[in-house]
């Protein structure tokens, strides 16, 4: 949260908002806590790891000024319920890829094990749905819960597909738009109000140019950008854009069995593969223009965000492509 661009999304975002994201940060360390201190530790650094903090952003932006402190609170626990998931599922992901690096640091399931992991994220999860148990209204408990479903069957779509190069396009969308597009969606669902626009389209389509992104960071690396191994994706059996675009290039890689890439080293010639044929530009031009169509519906909304949150907003965008570039 400390970049230039943030530094400038926040000022544009509006005066209220710095107080805001600190307090979120404060329910999100809090949250952590409990459960004993080896719990408290794993959950907490998972917490504190360098986190963008992007779906919180997005669903304050989405809200605006909140007129009284009131629901200024409830917005601030929705914000850090937001995120207490997406931690979840990564520590939960990362046991399930039997991942050792996430932004650059050991993953819970290197550090401790798969069932500390499991509980660390169990925990998180759990904590989200209590800060959220606090409102009278259900309906953010059943935003929440609808994403968190979809975020699980796009797991479990994943899983189904693992190791099958024919993976189409449209079932690799739907796993995106799933697994990753959900969330962004419940983001801007939770900051929406009568007086706030719907922006849960905009948030869809960040979401799954965020994902492209993520699985072309995935093929591009290096680990010592991304925070994580180069070619994972590969070895874990898991087909995406980018190979699956390089398949259409490439008659070699077309005929590429992904169970016979056993080894980092088999990974990294894979990944040099794809990318020398062009499937890396390519996806990324999939990517840029869900987020052009995104920055239409912004558009289409100018007049009541007004210019600050409107241009906060396409920086949260923008903010999904320059991970990349
Ligand atoms: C990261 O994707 C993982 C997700 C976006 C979703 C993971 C979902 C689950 C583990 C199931 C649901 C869990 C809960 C708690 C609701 P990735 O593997 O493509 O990204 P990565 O490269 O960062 O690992
Ligand atoms: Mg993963």
């Amino acid at each position: 949260m400390s970049t230039p661009e943030t530094a400038q999304l926040v000022r544009a975002g509006g005066a209220h908002l710095p107080d805001a994201l600190a307090a979120v940060e404060g329910l999100l360390i809090e949250a952590g806590g409990g459960n004993g201190d080896v719990l408290r530790a794993h959950a907490q650094a998972t917490i504190a790891a360098g986190g963008k903090r992007l779906r919180p952003l997005l669903l304050l932006l989405v809200a605006g000024e909140p007129p009284d402190q009131a629901t200024a609170a409830r917005l601030q626990r929705a914000a850090a319920a937001v995120e207490l998931i997406h931690s979840a599922t990564l520590v939960h992901d990362d046991v399930l890829d039997g991942a050792s690096l996430r932004r650059g640091q050991p993953t819970v399931v290197a550090l401790a094990g798969r069932e500390m992991a499991t509980a660390t994220g169990d925990l998180l999860f759990a904590r989200a749905f209590a800060l959220l148990a606090r409102e009278e209204d259900p309906l953010p408990v059943r935003i929440l819960s609808e994403a968190c479903s979809g975020l699980a069957l796009g797991e479990l779509l994943q899983r189904a597909d693992a190791w099958d190069p024919g993976v189409s396009l449209e079932r690799y969308l739907l796993r995106c738009e799933l697994k990753t597009a959900r969330l962004f969606e419940a983001a801007c669902r939770l900051g929406a109000s009568t007086e706030a626009p719907d922006l849960a389209p905009f948030g869809r389509d960040i979401g799954l140019a965020f994902q492209m992104l993520d699985d072309v960071l995935d093929v591009s690396g290096p680990a010592e950008r991304t925070g994580k191994h180069r070619g994972a994706d590969l070895l874990d059996g898991t087909i995406t854009l980018p190979l699956i675009l390089a398949r259409e290039r490439d008659r070699d890689l077309a005929a590429l069995d992904p169970r016979e890439i056993t080894t980092p080293e088999q990974a990294e010639a894979v990944c040099r593969r794809i990318a020398e044929t062009g499937a890396l530009e390519a996806a990324r031009e999939h990517a840029l223009a869900l987020v052009a169509g995104a920055r239409a519906l912004l558009d289409a909304h100018a007049a009541s965000l007004g210019p600050g949150r409107y241009e906060a907003l396409g920086l949260v965008a923008e903010s999904v492509v320059r991970r990349y570039s």
